[in-house]
């Protein structure tokens, strides 16, 4: 088991944890760890996930097979190193693709990345998905792949009838077991589960905000 392997060993209990109490993801500790951790790891995370036994972009892969409303504007929350945005990118060479991450150290590998891919229908900046500076209804898709989920906010910035698309690469089955919870907890939030399904060892759930 390499070191990114022990990490999904600690992580599902922390997501199961997060689905029974989502509030955790706002107190004061948990964002500065959310800061302080992604700077630290941020050189050499994408080596890691190359090195990972788990098939990581499976999930996100196929997830953006299921969205269905032909999106001209995407936005990928906590984008990390860029992988899910610069997938959606790829996958939507129509639409525009913005990914925001609150490490100012991701965001530079992330912008990194698509420059020397020459992907334009991309960009990334510093920002925070728990207040995002964006209206409401910006979005036709918004995007978050293996990192905390701020469903108000998500709900806030998507227009009526876009699709959220929330993916990780590991713990799909603790999702699964959860959904009777994840429905209530989008439902509170204004949107409708379309799809939840487990992708190898991850998992992607498809939501839409309601007309
Ligand atoms: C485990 S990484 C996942 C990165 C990427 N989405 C992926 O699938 O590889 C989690 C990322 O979420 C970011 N993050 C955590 N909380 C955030 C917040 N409130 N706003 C913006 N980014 C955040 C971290 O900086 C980190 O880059």
């Amino acid at each position: 088991m390499n070191v990114f392997d022990i990490k999904t060993v600690i992580m599902t209990p922390l997501i199961k944890l997060i689905i029974k109490h989502p509030k955790i993801m706002k107190a004061k500790i948990f964002m500065k760890a959310m800061v302080y951790f992604p700077e630290k790891i941020s050189e050499s995370y994408d080596e890691k996930i190359q090195k990972s036994e788990i098939d990581y972009m499976a999930s996100i892969l196929d997830g953006l097979e299921y969205v269905d409303n032909k999106p001209q504007k995407i936005i990928d929350l906590c984008t990390g190193t860029g992988i899910a945005a610069i997938s959606a990118a790829k996958y939507f060479p129509k639409a525009f693709v913005e990914g925001i991450d609150q490490s100012y150290e991701m965001v530079k590998i992330s912008k990194e990345k698509a420059k020397r891919q020459r992907i334009k229908n991309l960009n990334f900046k510093k920002g925070n998905a728990a207040n995002l500076l964006y209206k409401d209804n910006e979005f036709d898709l918004v995007i978050t792949s293996n990192a905390p989920i701020y469903l108000s906010e998500i709900s806030r910035v998507l227009k009526q009838g876009g699709e959220v698309l929330v993916s990780f690469s590991f713990s799909g089955k603790a999702f699964i077991k959860a959904e009777k919870e994840i429905v209530k907890l989008i439902e509170k939030n204004g949107l409708t589960l379309i799809k939840i399904k487990n992708v190898k060892k991850g998992v992607f759930i498809l939501g839409q905000k309601r007309e």
